[in-house]
């Protein structure tokens, strides 16, 4: 169990812990001691606990590490508004690439702050897997543009575009980006769509901090769905599926893109 109960030479019986557990996993004991139990083995790991004991006294492992950094309370200073509606604003979907490959370091970033994503009852079904061959992009290009082009709806959107656009692009679906990252889940529930969304938000986000531009692509999302031998050269198993491209941006631009505002109903 990785939560392995208190750490009493630190342990201030403050209770936070007791307030905090959304599953009543901690309580007092005749002693007075702060104890852990969990003999359903329902903790979902949130990490609440940990995050929240001013004592640094809850033992756990095999869980990642908790970090302390100033303003870790205040996020807000971290980033205030101004700056993340700033960074939102310019957040854009990058359709132009430079060639060269995204250092492993650069890319080991991403990753990780895809992993601070939250996912619903804290379940992490996802697993994360990078295209970085140029070849093997190419060959998924061509074989989703394929996909669409036979399928009633998409075909007299996409296909004589595609056809164009293979023109100008050696994977026109990618945009010829260095790099495809792929997020996927193995359950079939429709929440695993709305975890593998925040999952890529996330990445494209930390991405956008580093330098780098992104792409969400929809297109091959839906195509491993429908076809199982193009989900088999991504090498990735699963039911649901998140794919981005990403490398260094070769676009410019000069303002943001103008989004107009929806009526919020109630405010
Ligand atoms: C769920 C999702 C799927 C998308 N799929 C594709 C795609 O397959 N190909 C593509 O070129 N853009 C795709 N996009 C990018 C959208 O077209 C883009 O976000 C939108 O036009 C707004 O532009 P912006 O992201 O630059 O603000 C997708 C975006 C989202 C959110």
């Amino acid at each position: 169990m990785p939560i392995l109960g208190i750490n009493y030479e630190k342990c201030i019986i403050c209770r936070i812990c007791i307030k905090t557990c959304t599953r009543s996993l901690f309580d007092e004991n005749d002693k007075g001691e702060i104890i852990f139990a969990d003999p359903l083995n329902i903790c979902n790991l949130c990490g609440h606990c940990i995050a929240r004991c001013p004592e640094d006294a809850i033992l756990y492992e095999n869980i990642g590490q908790a970090n302390f950094f100033e303003s870790v309370n205040n996020p807000e200073i971290i980033v205030p508004y101004d700056h993340i509606y700033k960074f939102l604003t310019a957040h854009r979907s990058i359709r132009r690439y430079k060639k060269e490959k995204v250092p492993n370091d650069i890319l080991a970033k991403v990753f990780d702050a895809m992993q601070c994503a939250p996912t619903a009852r804290n379940m992490r079904t996802e697993s994360y897997a990078i295209l970085s061959v140029d070849e093997q992009i190419m060959a998924l290009s061509d074989a989703v543009q394929e996909e669409i082009s036979k399928t009633p709806g998409l075909k007299e959107i996409y296909a004589d575009r595609l056809t164009e656009a293979k023109k100008v692009f050696k994977s026109p679906i990618f945009f010829d980006a260095p790099h495809v990252i792929i997020v996927a889940s193995r359950f079939d529930n429709e929440i695993e769509v709305s975890n593998i969304g925040i999952i890529v938000t996330y990445g494209r986000l930390a991405a956008q901090a580093l330098g780098l531009g992104t792409c969400w692509n929809g297109l091959t999302q839906w195509a491993m769905g429908v076809n199982s031998e193009i989900k088999k050269m991504t090498g990735v198993r699963g039911k649901k599926f998140g794919v981005f491209i990403i490398g260094y941006p070769d676009m410019t631009f000069y303002r943001t893109a103008p989004r107009s505002k929806k009526p919020i109903k109630g405010l």
